[in-house]
């Protein structure tokens, strides 16, 4: 297995906490999983813009890594309210989400504008988690591999093996983000396989089988490790659960 697939546990906070709370909740959590400090699972945070130099001074030395909830693809300008890559990477951050679906869905980002971030990302060094998924009317239509598939190709365009092997990739099904209805572990996986045979086609063998594939969708300290078991899931992307430090913890030391 390689370095890249080493268990991944990622929190992102959407638009919650506020300067205090959110030094207080990565301090919390990094004293409540040893396996962060033991260096056995990889752990990110993902805070609001506005408290990302607060948590990058909170962390200290604890291991745990900060990315952005999203970037603007251009390097500076006038883009009046927006934040890019090079930014972020210069106050600290290690990686960037892309096309989340609550940037597709609810803010109405294109599979051509996630593009655009996918790359401006990996040209600024820092790491991209591109999150895909289907919503619960085109699982119904059994369309989850077409969207899937439709998303991958359009969001990784024209990025070459050796650029793509920066990505992390989470599925996350919309029917199951903040909705309390997970996807079973053999859903999950099913979608991680179709996604690892998706990257075979595109790249090659090596790639496919050393891409880090996150789920995420209401996953909790009561699935976590069932959902990380899973032979092509590796890790969790965490919305509600990764505001508790308790639980985000557990979920943390059960990846190990
Ligand atoms: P959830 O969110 O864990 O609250 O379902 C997951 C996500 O949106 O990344």
């Amino acid at each position: 297995m390689s370095f890249m697939r080493k268990p991944f546990v990622a929190g992102n906070w959407k638009m919650n906490t506020n300067s205090h709370a959110s030094a207080e909740l990565v301090k919390a959590i990094a004293s409540k999983a040893p396996a962060i400090a033991e260096g056995s699972v990889h752990v990110a945070v993902f805070p609001p813009f506005v408290y990302l130099q607060n948590v990058v001074k909170a962390i200290n030395s604890s291991g745990i890594a900060v990315g952005a909830q999203d970037i603007y693809y251009e390097k500076e300008g006038a883009f009046t309210g927006e934040i890019s890559a090079l930014m972020l990477k210069d106050i600290g951050c290690t990686y960037a989400l892309c096309g989340h679906s609550e940037r597709r869905h609810v803010i109405g980002e294109t599979d051509e504008l996630i593009n655009k971030k996918v790359t401006a990302t990996i040209m600024s060094g820092l790491l991209p988690i591109l999150c895909v998924g289907e919503l619960r009317e085109e699982r119904e239509a059994s369309k989850t591999e077409e969207v899937v598939t439709r998303q991958i190709r359009k969001g990784l365009a024209g990025l070459s093996a050796e650029k793509v092997s920066a990505i992390t990739i989470a599925y996350e099904p919309v029917w199951a983000i903040g909705t309390g209805l997970t996807a079973t572990p053999q859903q999950a996986q099913e979608v991680h396989v179709l996604i690892r045979k998706l990257l075979e086609q595109m790249y090659d063998a090596k790639l496919a089988e050393e891409t880090r594939i996150l789920y995420g969708g209401s996953a909790k300290p009561s699935n976590a490790a069932e959902l990380m078991g899973q032979k092509d899931i590796d890790g969790l992307l965490v919305g509600g659960a990764s505001l508790k430090a308790d639980d985000f913890a557990a979920m943390i030391q059960s990846a190990v």
